[in-house]
């Protein structure tokens, strides 16, 4: 192809070769290579732990190479800050958001180059315009006034993409920009990146969901332990051979839904209503069966699964667990009726990132261990090593510190925290987010085993292959309220998508 032929010829908006970066003992990037060409979007995959998060921060100025060679338009270049980077024209959205709390949507944004009045102040109504002009390119109704403090996930990376926008790079490098989107949302998001590689930015995109790797980009980097593996034409490779050079194997079945047999309901939701948030919720959980939440981002799935497990309130209706009413708002006697709750936020509201990974993954253990007056550290490590191993949670020692691990990692410590204390009930928001795809398939079979002991499983998923793939009976919000249920014989990407995105009146 002629265009191949001149991608080759182009100098690389930037290329970084061999680079190496550890921490202490940890050797986090052994030969981080990668070249991204202008007017490309070029993909980085690799395991959870791979070093592809390393990688962008040497991209950023955030992290400062032991070695390598690093060039940006041909030109060798050391980076000493972030300032560095982004004054080279490199634009970096990074796998957990970092916005300011404090201040606006808007200011957020602007924040460090807020557009002057003609008196030299700052002018609000400027960047409360350019807010609303990126918004509306991205197509998402946020109000740039509101405080940032409480947005969801999914607003937060938008912010961050409309920032990154705006800065007009040469080279936007997006870490698992959709891990906490929906169809909709990154079906906007693909446009965007697309305009701007028209432009000719080049565009580095890191993600665990395939669909989307092929369906956007235009060559493929993977990554294995530290390491350059190769670089791809996404034109001429499988999904499979991807895989393979991800994890050096083939993986069987991603979905491996064992048949359970489905017995009473365990869980019993009449009537939840929460004023401008959800109403009139209605839904069973019964023993064994997996009940599959979808709807878009912002339909109300978080909030009701909030108010189940009693972080929210709610105004109206009932919530029992094997027939018997638990203290509304309260999470402790949730735990105690035997829910257990993964949430979506995990690095907010799953672990405590100084702790250990081994303190992590047996936090909810200890007031169970703790009742009976006998916390042994010989058994909280065993529970540890078990359910980390399960997940196979890369990390040089139970002793680290939660933080120093990778994001798929974190994720596996805080689903190992709950799965160590065997519910009754367990609420699984996002239950593969950021999770590579060798470790999707153990998390789903586990899943699966869960409810084949007679567990009842609550898993909202914005994934649809992870919907279809798994559930017994889905169950779509639309607007706060229950569109659709849908058996699993019949759920086809069509109907809950349909069921996801029509008018209420449509779906009656
Ligand atoms: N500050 C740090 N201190 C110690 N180890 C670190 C630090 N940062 C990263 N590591 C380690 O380096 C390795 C690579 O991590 P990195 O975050 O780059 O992986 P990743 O490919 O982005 O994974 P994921 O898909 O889970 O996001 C991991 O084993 C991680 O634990
Ligand atoms: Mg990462």
């Amino acid at each position: 192809m002629a265009t191949d032929h001149e991608a080759s010829a182009r100098t690389p908006a930037l290329s970084l070769t061999g680079a190496v970066k550890a921490f202490g003992p940890v050797i986090a990037l052994a030969d981080g290579t990668i070249e991204i060409l202008p007017g490309e979007i070029h993909a980085l995959v690799g395991e959870n732990g791979a070093g592809k998060s390393t990688l962008v921060k040497i991209l950023a100025g955030l992290h400062h190479p032991d070695a390598g060679d690093f060039r940006v338009d041909g030109e060798p270049i050391a980076f000493r800050s972030v300032a560095d980077s982004k004054a080279a024209g490199i634009s970096v959205i990074y796998q957990e958001p970092t916005l300011f709390p404090d201040l606006t949507v808007a200011e957020n944004i602007f924040i460090g180059r807020q557009p002057r009045g003609r008196s030299g102040l700052i002018s609000r109504a400027e960047m409360r315009a350019g807010a609303r002009e990126l918004f509306s390119r991205l197509g998402v109704p946020i109000d740039p006034d509101r405080s940032a403090e409480g947005l969801s996930i999914a607003d937060q990376q938008i912010i961050e993409i409309a920032k990154a926008i705006s800065l007009d790079a040469k080279v936007l490098v997006m870490d698992e920009p959709t891990a906490a989107l929906s169809g909709v949302e990154v079906d906007r998001l693909f446009a965007v990146a697309r305009s701007l590689r028209d432009r000719g930015a080049g565009i580095l995109f890191i993600s665990h969901r395939f669909d989307e790797v092929f369906a956007l980009c235009d060559r493929i980097t993977v990554m294995r332990d530290g390491r350059y593996v190769a670089t791809l034409e996404t034109s001429s490779v499988t999904v499979d051979e991807i895989v393979r050079e991800m994890v050096g194997r083939d993986i069987d079945q991603l979905f491996p839904k064992e048949p359970a047999q489905i017995g009473d309901p365990v869980l019993t939701v009449r009537g939840l209503s929460r004023a401008g948030v959800f109403a009139d919720i209605d839904l069973d959980v019964r023993a064994g069966e997996i009940v599959a939440l979808a709807g878009l981002v912002g339909a109300g799935r978080t909030e009701v699964a909030r108010a189940v497990f009693g972080i929210d309130r709610y105004d109206t209706g009932t919530v029992e667990l094997n027939g018997r009413a638990y203290t509304a708002g309260d999470p402790q006697a949730a735990i105690d009726a035997g829910v257990g709750f993964v949430p979506e936020d995990r690095r907010k509201q799953g672990l405590v990132m100084d702790l250990s990974v081994g303190r992590n993954a047996t936090l909810t253990l200890r007031s169970a261990l703790a009742r009976f007056g006998i916390i042994s550290s010989a058994r909280e490590r065993r529970a540890a090593e078990k359910w980390t191993k399960t997940l196979q949670v890369k990390t040089g020692s139970q002793e680290y510190a939660v933080s120093t691990l990778s994001g798929g990692n974190q994720q596996k410590v805080v689903l190992a925290k709950w799965l160590a204390t065997e519910p009754r009930l367990l609420i699984i928001d996002e239950p593969t987010r950021g999770i590579d795809v060798g470790t999707k398939a153990e998390v789903h079979r586990l899943i699966s085993s869960l409810a084949a002991r007679g567990i009842a499983i609550l898993m909202i998923s914005s994934e649809l292959p992870e919907v279809l793939g798994m559930a017994d009976r889905v169950l779509v919000m639309h607007e706060g309220r229950i569109a659709a249920e849908i058996d699993r014989a019949d759920a086809t990407p069509e109907a809950v998508m349909h069921a996801a995105t029509a008018s209420m009146e449509g779906s009656k």
